[in-house]
C-alpha cells in the first residue's frame, strides 16, 4: 500500500490531497482565493502567492490528521511544477522540499495539464493508453496526444483566448460575476430558442480544413461585442450566453472529430475547469455517439478544477515508475512540450 501527497498551488488554488495506491482519496482540502481575485477580475500573481503561503501550512496540517496519518506514513509527495504563476508554484515547490528533506520522502515533479488528465483514475480504472486528451480550462483549449506517463504531446492548441478565458471575458461584458462560466452557464441554461431561429454568431474557424486543428475564441468575444451594442438597450443576456456555448462547443467537438481522425486514437480524455459545464459534458457524450469513441472526464466536479488529489494521483504513477527529482528541481511557468503539428 502506497500514500502520496499531493501539493497544488500553480495559480488560483491552494491544494492538499493524501492519496492511496492512485486511486483512492484519503483527504482533499482546497482554498479557493477567488474572493481575493474577483474585484480585479483576474488572478494577481503576488496576491495568489501571498495566498498560498499563508494557507499552505493548515491545509497540510488538517489533511494530515484527516488522514490519521503521520509524515513518516507518507511514500512520495508529488508537487505542481510546471505549468503556472512561478511564485506560486515555488510556495508548493517549498513545502515538498522541506517535508523531503526532513522526512526523507521522494518528491515527484508533476505537470499540472497531465495531472487534469490523468484524475480519471480515481473515479476509475485508467484507460489503456494511447489517449487524446482535451484540456479546456482558464489557461488552455488544446488537444494532447497522451502516450504514457510522462510522454505528452500537444496536437493543437489556441491561436488567442482560452475556452475558459472567454466565458470569463464575455460574462464580464455581461455583467456577469467572476469566474464567469458558471453564471453564463445558468444564463444559458434558462434559455429557450424558438423554433429555426437563426444563431447570431458565426461558425468558428470555419476557413479551417479537415486537417487543421486548432481553437480561437477571440472571433467569438467579438462577435458578442457587437451583438451586445447592437442591442444595448435591453441585452438579451440568456440568448446570448445560449449561443456563446452553442457557438463555442461546437469547436470543441469539430476539433475532437478532426483529431480522432487525424490519429487514429479513439480514448478521449477531456478536463479541465471548463468541463463543469453541464452542456459541454452533454455536448461530449453526443459527440462520443456521433463518432464512437471511449470518452472519459472527472464526474466530480472538483476534479475538473485545480486540486491536489489530481496531483497526488499522477504522482502514485511517475513514482512507480522512478520518475522520482531532486531537492534542487526548478518551477516553470512553460508548458514545455513539442510542437508536433
Ligand atoms: O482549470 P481551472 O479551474 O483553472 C485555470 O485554468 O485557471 O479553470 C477555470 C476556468 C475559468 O475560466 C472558469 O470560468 C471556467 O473554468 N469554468 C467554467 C465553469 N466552471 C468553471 N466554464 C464554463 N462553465 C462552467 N460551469
Amino acid at each position: 500500500m502506497a500514500y502520496g501527497l499531493g501539493i497544488e498551488s500553480s495559480c488560483d488554488e491552494t491544494s492538499i490531497a493524501i492519496v492511496r495506491d492512485g486511486k483512492e482519496l484519503i483527504s482533499l482540502k482546497v482554498y479557493s482565493q477567488i474572493d481575493s481575485h474577483s474585484p480585479y477580475r483576474g488572478v494577481v500573481p503576488e496576491i495568489a502567492s501571498r495566498a498560498h503561503l499563508e494557507k499552505i501550512n493548515t491545509l497540510l496540517a488538517v489533511s494530515m490528521e484527516e488522514a490519521g496519518l503521520s509524515y513518516s506514513d507518507l511514500d512520495y509527495v508529488a508537487v505542481t511544477s510546471y505549468p503556472g504563476l512561478v511564485g506560486s508554484l515555488m510556495i508548493g515547490a517549498q513545502l515538498a522540499r522541506c517535508i523531503s528533506l526532513v522526512f526523507g520522502i521522494p518528491i515527484v515533479a508533476v505537470n499540472h495539464l497531465e495531472a487534469h488528465l490523468a484524475v480519471i483514475g480515481l473515479e476509475r480504472e485508467l484507460p489503456p493508453f494511447p489517449w487524446l486528451g482535451v484540456l479546456l480550462s482558464g489557461g488552455n483549449s488544446s488537444i494532447y496526444l497522451y502516450r504514457g506517463f510522462g510522454d505528452l504531446q500537444i496536437l493543437a492548441d489556441t491561436q488567442d483566448d482560452s475556452l475558459g478565458e472567454a466565458f470569463d471575458k464575455v460574462s464580464a461584458v455581461l455583467n456577469l460575476p467572476y469566474p464567469g462560466g458558471p453564471y453564463l452557464e445558468a444564463k444559458a441554461d434558462s434559455y429557450q430558442p424558438t423554433n429555426g431561429e437563426p444563431n447570431p454568431f458565426p461558425k468558428l474557424l470555419k476557413e479551417d480544413g479537415e486537417d487543421r486543428i486548432r481553437f480561437s475564441y477571440s472571433g467569438l468575444k467579438t462577435a458578442v461585442l457587437y451583438f451586445l451594442k447592437a442591442n444595448a438597450t435591453e441585452p438579451p443576456v440568456e440568448k446570448i450566453s445560449y449561443y456563446f456555448q452553442k457557438t463555442a462547443f461546437e469547436l470543441v467537438t469539430r476539433n475532437i472529430r478532426k483529431a480522432i481522425q487525424k490519429t487514429g486514437i479513439r480514448t478521449v480524455v477531456a478536463a479541465g475547469g471548463v468541463l463543469a459545464n453541464g452542456t459541454l459534458r452533454e455536448n461530449l457524450e453526443k459527440e462520443k455517439e456521433r463518432s464512437r469513441f471511449d470518452l472519459f472526464y472527472p464526474g466530480k466536479k472538483i476534479y475538473c478544477t485545480d486540486n491536489g488529489a489530481m496531483v497526488a494521483c499522477l504522482g502514485y504513477y511517475l513514482w512507480k515508475q522512478k520518475s522520482v527529482v531532486g531537492l534542487d528541481f526548478k518551477v516553470s511557468p512553460k508548458r514545455n512540450f513539442e510542437q508536433i503539428i
